[in-house]
């Protein structure tokens, strides 16, 4: 089947099969291999997403149910060339080890800071509850999160 969808604000059109993730469809055929691929069951959140503005894990997501809808990703959060505040705040923090968390959790954060430009640390860590990180034992991010917050 054939999809159309918004996606970092450029139209885009797929051919999916129906039991297709839009992760699958983010990666494979739109060429946008940000979003990562862990666990594929709602787990991890490295796969997240914004669906109309709303945090989703692209995992859990059926390409179909995309179709005419808005999708950010990672990739759509820098602008004309500067990182997003998120994505410097993490580099200055060395928020990112492996980085296989990052791409969810900047997008997590992203979205946090735009609905709470001013977070304490435990709304910082209830949004980012959904995102597991393996390497960085969490504090730098936090650091991270609150560092962009400050900007
Ligand atoms: S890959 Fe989607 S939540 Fe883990
Ligand atoms: S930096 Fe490696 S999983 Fe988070």
């Amino acid at each position: 089947m054939r999809i159309e969808l918004r996606v970092n604000g450029e139209q885009r059109e797929a051919d999916v099969w129906p039991g297709e993730s839009l992760l699958f469809a983010l990666r494979e055929r739109l060429g946008l291999p940000g979003s990562k691929n862990a666990c594929e069951q709602g787990e991890c959140g490295s796969c997240s997403v914004l669906l109309d503005g709303t945090l989703v894990c692209a995992c859990l997501v059926l390409a179909a149910q995309a179709d005419g809808h808005d999708v950010v990703t990672v990739e759509g959060l820098a602008q004309a060339g500067e990182l997003h505040r998120v994505q410097q705040a993490f580099l200055e923090t060395g928020a990112v080890q492996c980085g296989f968390c990052t791409p969810g959790l900047v997008v997590a954060a992203a979205d946090l800071l735009e609905v709470n430009p001013d977070p304490s640390d435990d709304e910082i860590r209830e949004a980012l509850s959904g995102n597991l990180c393996r390497c960085t034992g969490y504090a730098k991010i936090i650091d991270g999160v609150r560092l962009a917050a400050g900007r």
